[in-house]
């Protein structure tokens, strides 16, 4: 077999074999076929897609790169859910604890955040001496005797992920459906999970700009999935706002610990109510969600679902008293007012504009290298729907650095003020199986 005639195959659209793609991938890992060349071929997906069978056979071929975990000492059906990344996205540590308060096992591997979205593991490691670097076996331990554990990645999954995704990176190619699906479900299949639930999301803060975009997303990871004998279904969400009100390390982990005990933004409190519920529906734990979505609000209320939390962050080492201290959490040396620029109602508060200022303030990483300012990040004290005057302080810019005038200039454009009161926001756009 030769990469040129695999490339010039793809060129006009023929269908590549199993064969084929397993050349290019197990080539490439090993360092046979150079980057050019798998690069000029990464284009022709790009340009051409992918066939269902060819997406597969990419898929297979990406898990086959790397060693599988073997989750099966965990005898609970064992779910996932994954986001395609959002800004203020503090989901998985609110529903994780959620989860192991019923008859499941969440066994949990995240990453870490480059560029707008933030990283569960980032997030995790402003709890003070938390030890989120676990060997497996203390990972698959935490699980059954917690319900769940988040940790980061470990062994050595799908090294071809890493590899193709740094090269799609600097080529133009992240934003194929094809090879976004194949990248995501292999390390899902790779991680060991029976019933994964994908969050989809689409809008300015995301890689799919709309929604049928990020449905035909979502049908490919499902289908994929499927031919693996994996139980896969998708929420399509909108990204085109923040999740909850802060943005930031120290914040979200702040602001999930206030869901978790029953306080804090409603909006957020419901959008991760429906995500449990979906993912209980799923895994037949109940048959309707008006079921799952009352005895969910029971534990969170009867504060199960936060002593899961506090539980799984002890079993790592972590302290989180400090979160009952604001002064700790708002320990940043400026805040600054990010105010309304008109009157009126607050109709979008724009995430990628909130995302990369976050960045900036120190909250996230331009590049891999970049430290992280846990402490950094945003907070917003009025959210979508609310009435403003001009000149009222809808949020806060908390950093450790001297921050240009621009980027308040920038935060208060993105707040987005209208004369008349929105129609009530619709977080999830729609449910796929
Ligand atoms: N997330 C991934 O894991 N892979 C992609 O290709 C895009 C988003």
């Amino acid at each position: 077999m030769r990469m040129s005639d695999i490339i010039d195959k793809k060129k006009y659209d023929t269908e590549l074999s199993f064969e084929e793609i397993q050349y290019v991938i197990h080539g490439y890992v090993n360092g046979t076929i150079p980057d050019y060349q798998v690069s000029a071929w990464l284009m022709t997906v790009y340009f051409n897609g992918m066939s269902e069978e060819e997406a597969f056979y990419l898929t297979k071929a990406m898990i086959e790169s790397g060693d599988q975990l073997d989750l099966s000492a965990i005898s609970k059906a064992k779910v996932d859910k994954h986001s395609t990344g959002g800004v203020g996205d503090k989901v998985s540590l609110i529903i994780a604890p959620i989860i192991a308060c019923f008859d499941l096992a969440m066994a949990k591997m995240s990453g870490r955040g480059l560029g707008l979205t933030g990283g569960t593991i980032d997030k995790l490691e402003s709890i003070p001496n938390i030890n989120v670097e676990q060997p497996v076996d203390t990972f698959i331990d935490t699980v059954k005797s917690v319900g769940f554990a988040l940790i980061g990645q470990t062994g050595n999954l799908v090294p071809a992920d890493k590899k193709l995704y740094a090269l799609r990176d600097v080529t133009g190619t992240v934003d194929s459906i094809p090879l976004i699906a194949s990248s995501i479900v292999s390390k899902k299949i790779a991680a060991g999970n029976d019933i994964i639930l994908l969050d989809v999301k689409f809008g300015q803060g995301a890689f799919m700009k709309d929604a049928e975009s990020a449905k035909e997303l979502a049908a490919s990871m499902i289908g994929i999935g499927g031919r693996f004998n994996k139980k896969f279904a998708a929420l399509i969400t909108d990204m085109n706002q923040p999740l909850g009100s802060m943005v930031g390390n120290a914040f979200e982990v702040y602001e999930s610990i206030e869901i978790l005990k029953g306080r804090g933004d409603s909006h957020l409190r419901q959008i991760c109510v429906d995500t449990v519920a979906y993912l209980l529906r799923l895994s037949e734990q109940f048959a309707e969600l008006d079921e799952a979505i009352e005895q969910i609000n029971k534990v969170i209320d009867d504060g199960s679902a936060y002593n899961k939390f506090a539980e799984y962050v002890q079993a790592f080492g972590g302290n989180l008293d400090v979160f009952e201290d604001e002064n700790w959490v708002f320990s940043c040396t400026s805040k600054l007012e990010i105010k309304a620029l008109c009157d009126g109602y607050i109709h979008q508060i724009d995430a990628e504009t909130i995302g990369r200022a976050a960045m900036i303030a120190g909250a996230g990483r331009e590049k891999k290298e970049d430290s992280i300012d846990h402490h950094a990040g945003i907070q917003f004290i009025k959210q979508y729907g609310d009435e403003v005057q001009e000149g009222d302080v809808v949020g806060y810019l908390y950093t450790n650095k001297s921050i240009a005038s621009e980027l308040i200039a920038d935060l208060q454009q993105a707040v987005h003020i209208k004369p008349s009161a929105p129609a009530d926001h619709k977080h999830i756009y729609s449910y796929m199986e």
